[in-house]
């Protein structure tokens, strides 16, 4: 039966740092790494995660704001009011939680994000970054996963990973951050002709496809590593991408929820006291 990464207990130890991090920069600067939160709309899940981000600011002893805009908001005064925020001294990061309703483009509003506030790391400056291997704010839910590699002891270097998913916000990102790290990286995506063969060779499987089910038992090896970043809602239950019964043969694997939720929300702690270190 496969070990559980417990990414609540990991979560909590890297918000304690945080919390560390952020009382040192108060007592030197005098002010709060500060946070601001833009919600647009009411998307149920949204709602739910910003209350995460609220809290987990609270408990690493941030000081955050949150933004609760109309559906009908226009994209020009969606991007001015980002732009203030953006001018805001007592802030450090900036996000917008994301989807948008589907009048507005993403890209445009992103693009009113100053960088070095963008603690999601979802601008193409810091997407650019990334890929130059250059310094920068990086997405969250790659952070988390690879951290939780780290803790849990994975070897990466040279190993064999498997990244099911190609999104900007975590396939993407994600298999770059692998390659720094040494690994073998392949991923597969909803046009790939088929998983299994893959999957199979994987020594770390990370399931980021968006659909419950698609990592099955008969994929996996015996022994490899999964890693489940999906979050389905089925019949008001949380699943992940991965079927429970994976847990028989792979060795470690994170749970739904628990696992690479809270790492996600933790990342972005960390990004905004990183970013208040470097703007300062
Ligand atoms: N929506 C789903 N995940 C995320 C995230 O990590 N950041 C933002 N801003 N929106 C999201």
């Amino acid at each position: 039966m496969a070990e559980r990464i417990d990414g609540r207990a990991r979560a909590a130890e890297v918000l304690e740092g945080v919390k560390a991090r952020a009382a040192a920069f108060s007592a030197a600067k005098g002010r709060l790494p500060g946070l601001a939160i833009v919600l647009v709309g009411e998307h149920p899940a949204s709602l739910s995660y910003i209350r995460s981000k609220e809290q987990a600011a609270g408990r690493a002893g941030l000081y955050s704001e949150t933004h609760r805009l109309p559906a009908t908001v226009a994209e020009d005064a969606l991007r001015r009011f980002v732009g203030r925020l953006g001018e805001d001294e007592r802030l450090d990061g900036i996000l917008v939680q994301l989807p948008l309703p589907d009048a507005l483009r993403q890209e445009e509003v992103l693009a009113a994000l100053p960088p070095e506030k963008d603690v999601d790391g979802f601008t193409t400056l810091n997407q650019g970054r990334l890929l130059a291997g250059e310094r920068g704010l990086r997405p969250c839910t790659p952070l988390g996963v690879i951290d939780l590699l780290r803790w849990h002891g994975v070897r990466l270097d040279g190993a064999e990973v498997v990244v099911i998913g190609r999104s900007r916000t975590v396939g993407r990102p994600l298999a770059l951050m692998l390659l720094e790290e040494h690994a073998s990286v392949t991923v597969l995506h909803s046009h790939s002709q088929s998983l299994s063969d893959d999957v199979r060779r994987a020594d770390v499987v990370i399931a980021a496809a968006g659909q419950a089910g698609i990592v099955r038992r008969e994929m996996v090896r015996e022994g490899a590593v999964v890693i489940d970043v999906g979050i389905n809602r089925i019949g008001g239950k949380l699943v992940g991408d991965v079927a429970p019964d994976v847990a028989e043969v792979a060795s470690a694997m994170t749970p739904v929820p628990g696992g690479v939720g809270p790492m996600t929300v933790a990342m972005l702690m960390a990004n905004t006291v990183e970013a208040c270190t470097w703007r300062s």
